[in-house]
């Protein structure tokens, strides 16, 4: 239970602009891929989250110094002489399981605890498991703890993935850029955040190509010839897609700036769909609003498909809409818990297995919600800014894995919120 919740006052507007920090999804399997440098890597544009202190934590737990100033990460693997990641820290953050590709790459060997489930879903590792062994790993699993060996070394293999997965692509990746041979990743996961640990993995001397198509394609190469290196996270995209609903919603004009618009590809399709204007620069991306907002169907994919992390942003947008939305959850088993949260504050939203449907109403009325992971949290907050009265939004703890300064930034756009102690 988080010890502090968020109070929103309603009724405010979002203008203005706020610089968007480094990717989390990239950042955290940045960190695990510096196993593979065996020395001092600098990682440059690193949010100040609670995930990356965790993942810091899984590091340090494995012999590694990490030194923080700021947003920038020292890490040196040089001494890292286990691999042994334990379930407490795993049970604090599944995305500590990246370090099973590049522990295996390094030492041929991983004892990492199984990941559980979480609120969106089980969050199940087969693919993961399934592509590994097909390189040559062998999984025991005893007593809850995944004991991976690699009996005949790692060997290269054509790998065809049942589905894009982002983490079952990274943990590949990190292991097969060691492995004997060439290793092609069929049906890889194509996440910018995947582009972005690519291009970290082929400055340390690995030999990658086709990262952000959906076949990738890896030489095998010595552990000894890959180096530490030093590296600039790629702006957190669905940060950014949270903040431009946020103008969405109030109508802006509202600019984040740090970002790639190439990222938010099929996001702006569906804010202009809805009726905002966008305008995108090389870095940064303007939203504005001066009609109503209008109905839209979405369904949740892969990249480039429409980002799973942003439905819940889209939801509340299409609760306010003029007209009746459609939203399928196709990613995730269980990422409508949101819903309930919002119809709470006055949403009109039938849930039909993965589908969505949503009747827009005039205004919705603050009310006490309870964020159900990040993304429903972040949304939560800017549901509570046009409402009509107060929100208070409790485990706020989930917004604090993945949001740096969430409140100083909606602050310095105009909102009027503030943290409080339970
Ligand atoms: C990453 O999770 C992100 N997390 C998620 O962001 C994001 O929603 C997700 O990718 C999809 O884009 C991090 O990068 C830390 P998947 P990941 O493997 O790697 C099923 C956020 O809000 N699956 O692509 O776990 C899985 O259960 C978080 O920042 C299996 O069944 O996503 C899910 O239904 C939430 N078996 C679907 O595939 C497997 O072996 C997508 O999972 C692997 C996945």
């Amino acid at each position: 239970m988080s010890k502090e919740v968020i109070v929103v006052r309603g009724n405010s507007t979002l203008t203005g602009e706020v610089r968007i920090a480094g990717a989390k999804n990239s950042a955290l399997k940045l960190m695990a891929a510096t196993l593979l440098g065996q020395g001092p890597s600098t990682l440059h544009n690193v949010p100040v989250i609670s995930d990356i202190e965790i993942m810091s934590e899984v590091l340090t737990t494995l012999g590694a110094s990490v030194e923080r100033d700021g947003h920038d990460l020292f890490i040196d693997t040089a001494a890292v002489d286990r691999c042994v990641t334990p379930y407490e820290l795993v049970s604090k953050m599944r995305a500590s399981i990246s370090v099973l590709g590049p522990l295996i790459g390094r030492f041929g060997a991983a004892r990492v605890a199984m990941p559980g489930g979480c609120q969106i879903g089980a969050r199940k590792i087969d693919m993961h498991l399934v592509g590994l062994e097909m390189l040559g790993v062998k999984f025991d699993v005893d007593h809850g703890v995944l004991i991976a060996s690699t009996p005949n070394g790692l060997n290269g293999a054509h790998v065809v993935l049942e589905f894009p997965s982002v983490g079952a692509t990274e943990n590949m990746l990190m292991a097969a850029v060691a492995a004997k041979g060439h290793t092609v990743i069929e049906n890889a996961a194509r996440e910018p955040e995947i582009v972005d640990l690519c291009d970290m993995l082929n400055s340390m001397g690995c030999k990658i190509s086709g990262a952000g198509a959906s076949s990738i394609e890896i030489e095998g190469v010595e552990l000894d010839d890959l180096h530490p290196c030093e590296h600039t996270t790629v702006g957190d995209r669905i940060e950014a897609g949270t903040f431009l609903a946020g103008g969405a919603l109030t109508g802006g004009p509202l600019t984040v700036v740090g970002i790639d618009p190439s990222f938010l590809k099929m996001s702006l399709l569906k804010f202009e769909a809805m009726g905002c204007k966008i305008e995108a620069q090389a870095d940064r991306i303007t939203i504005s609003r001066d009609h109503p907002l209008s109905p839209t169907d979405i369904q949740t994919l892969p990249h480039p498909g429409f980002p799973t992390d942003l439905q819940a942003q889209f939801m509340l947008l299409a609760a306010l809409a003029d007209g009746i939305s459609v939203i399928t959850e196709n990613v995730f088993e269980n990422r409508f818990m949101f819903a309930a949260e919002l119809m709470r504050m006055g949403a009109d939203i039938t849930l039909e297995e993965h589908h969505a449907i949503i009747r827009g109403v005039k205004r919705l009325q603050g009310a006490p919600v309870s964020s159900t992971d990040l993304r429903a949290g972040a949304a939560l907050v800017l549901a509570g800014i046009v409402a009509e009265g107060y929100t208070t939004v409790y485990e706020i703890g989930h917004i604090d894995r993945g949001y740096e300064d969430y409140v100083g930034k909606l602050s310095s756009l105009g909102a009027d919120l503030e943290r409080r102690s339970l």
